[in-house]
């Protein structure tokens, strides 16, 4: 592999990216060892994701509850470590919905206390009006369709979108409209293969897929569910990459083993003082 050059991923390289078939890779990181780690293994995109609130913040099975705080202190946390990755903070429930000034209003806190390049935004319609208005406020914007987890109780669930002719071809309109919106890419979450196909061959913005087959132009992954972090049922769509939550449960394990036995600390982890001073301090 070719040493990346120096500095910030230009943002119009996305969209070079897409046009040369040069996949794109994004992962979410949530804090300062994730976001070096991203940036050590060549990721391109940073997504501070609000699934923050299920991997992180411990809320079961939604993203909902996660307040613009504390999006903006984990963006602010992952932006500090990354300097080539574009860092994307997401806007969570409840920061975009309201009106079109209350959705700048918080993009722009995502810029200026969070540190993001890029802030995202799930859904299309009236939320397409969102993504203008911000883009001409001068923040870029991903847009999110398919599975949108803020309204999946609207959805009926963690489903697949997208599985009859006429919800295939109200996505691809919606992508049509978020691409006018001017946003800089494109999130397909959980829609099948040929309809993301058919959205990444119509876009001249790069698609970025999870769960929504290999012809998208670039693919994301939660760094809990692709690390073996997540415990319990994954979506079909992760891959797992390592099997982290065993090693540290039996890191953990084994720690505790050895401070009950007396086998930690070790005489190698334990600090000494001359022998002259000892004496004097055990002298009275
Ligand atoms: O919040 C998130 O992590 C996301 C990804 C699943 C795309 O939106």
């Amino acid at each position: 592999m070719s040493t990346p050059p120096a500095g910030k991923l230009p943002l119009p390289e996305l969209a070079a990216m897409k046009r040369r078939g040069d996949k794109i890779v994004m992962v979410t990181a949530y804090d300062s060892p994730g976001a070096r780690f991203a940036e050590d293994a060549g990721i391109d995109i940073v997504l501070v994701g609000d699934t923050a609130a299920m991997v992180v913040l411990g809320h079961e099975g939604t993203t909902v509850p996660v307040t613009v705080d504390e999006m903006l202190f984990l963006t602010r946390t992952v932006a500090r470590q990354s300097r080539r990755p574009l860092v994307v903070g997401d806007m969570p429930f409840g920061s975009y919905q309201v009106s079109d000034e209350d959705a700048v209003r918080n993009a722009i806190r995502f810029v200026k206390e969070g540190g993001a390049d890029i802030v995202k935004l799930e859904g299309a319609g009236t939320m397409t009006s969102r993504a203008r208005t911000i883009v001409e406020s001068g923040i870029p914007v991903m847009g999110h369709i398919g599975l949108t987890p803020q309204s999946a109780t609207m959805l009926g669930g963690f489903k697949t979108q997208g599985r009859t002719a006429e919800a295939a071809r109200r996505l691809v309109f919606d992508a049509h409209a978020l691409e006018d919106a001017g946003c800089c890419s494109l999130v397909l979450e959980a829609v099948p293969a040929p309809v993301a196909a058919r959205i990444t061959a119509e876009l001249t913005i790069p698609t970025i897929g999870i769960g929504a087959g290999p012809d998208c132009d670039g693919q994301v992954l939660v760094y809990h569910d692709l690390l073996g972090l997540t415990e319990g049922h994954l979506p079909r769509f992760v891959k797992r990459y390592a099997n982290l939550s065993r090693e540290i449960r039996d890191a953990l394990e084994a720690y505790a083993a050895d401070v009950r036995s007396g086998a930690f600390p070790g005489e190698e982890h334990t600090y000494e003082m001359p022998a002259e001073e000892l004496a004097a301090f055990e002298s009275h």
